[in-house]
């Protein structure tokens, strides 16, 4: 299974995810992480962990040789794809994600995405949003259940299953490890977010 994560606003959670995605994937086959981004995050994600990840990261350009020993790939795609690379990576991908928070700009870069998909032939079939650095609704408004609701609107499905706002996060960036490996009590259940995202992904 070829997964690929987008975003065009930085900061979403899109490295985080791949790195929990990948991990995911790796109970299921050989798995390998490409670090597309310019900013190598994942790669030294990896790095600082030593063997405390269940997958390993690769360049782009080791994709040739890789691709053949493993059975899932995970792709942290770098930031604002150009239309026609956008195109070929949801051809080329079994699931394209885009990991967002619930606000104004972010919809309106969805908005963007599908039209460009639509522009070109490409239903949204492939497309999921999952929100990400979500926090506890006050009571007075859900923002999360709102966004979800604009993305339906935009004809993309949204993941039911959001990941939960927590410090847990940079410690595991930190470590190198994954957010149910850190001190952090929250971690357990942050990851357990990503084990229901990941079933809904899947299913
Ligand atoms: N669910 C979360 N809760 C709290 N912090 C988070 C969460 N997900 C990610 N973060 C933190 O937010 C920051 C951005 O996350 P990440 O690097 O995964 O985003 P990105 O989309 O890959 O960013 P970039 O555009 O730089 O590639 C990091 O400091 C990360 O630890
Ligand atoms: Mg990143």
């Amino acid at each position: 299974m070829i997964i690929s994560l987008i975003s065009w606003k930085g900061g979403c959670g899109k490295t985080t995810s791949s790195i929990h995605f990948a991990a995911l994937l790796a109970r299921r086959g050989q798995t390998m992480l490409v670090d597309e981004d310019r900013s190598r995050n994942a790669t030294n994600w990896t790095a600082r962990g030593g063997d405390a990840l269940p997958f390993k990261t690769f360049p782009p350009r080791a994709l040739g040789t890789e691709a053949r020993r493993h059975d899932h790939i995970v792709i942290d795609t770098r930031g604002g794809l150009e239309d026609q690379d956008l195109v070929d990576l949801y051809d080329n991908s079994d699931l394209v994600i885009v990991p967002a928070i619930a606000e104004s700009m972010t919809l309106e870069a969805l908005a963007g995405t599908a039209q460009t998909l639509r522009k070109h032939g490409r239903d949204l079939g492939k497309l999921r949003v999952l929100f990400t650095l979500a926090r506890k609704t006050n009571g007075k408004s859900d923002k999360v259940a709102e966004a979800k609701a604009a993305v339906a609107e935009l004809g993309i499905t949204p993941l039911t299953r959001t990941i939960r706002a927590t410090e847990a996060f940079r410690d595991a960036c930190d470590s190198g490890r994954l957010v149910r490996d850190v001190k952090n009590p929250n971690g357990k259940l942050a990851w357990m977010d990503y084990e229901r995202a990941f079933a809904e992904l899947t299913s």
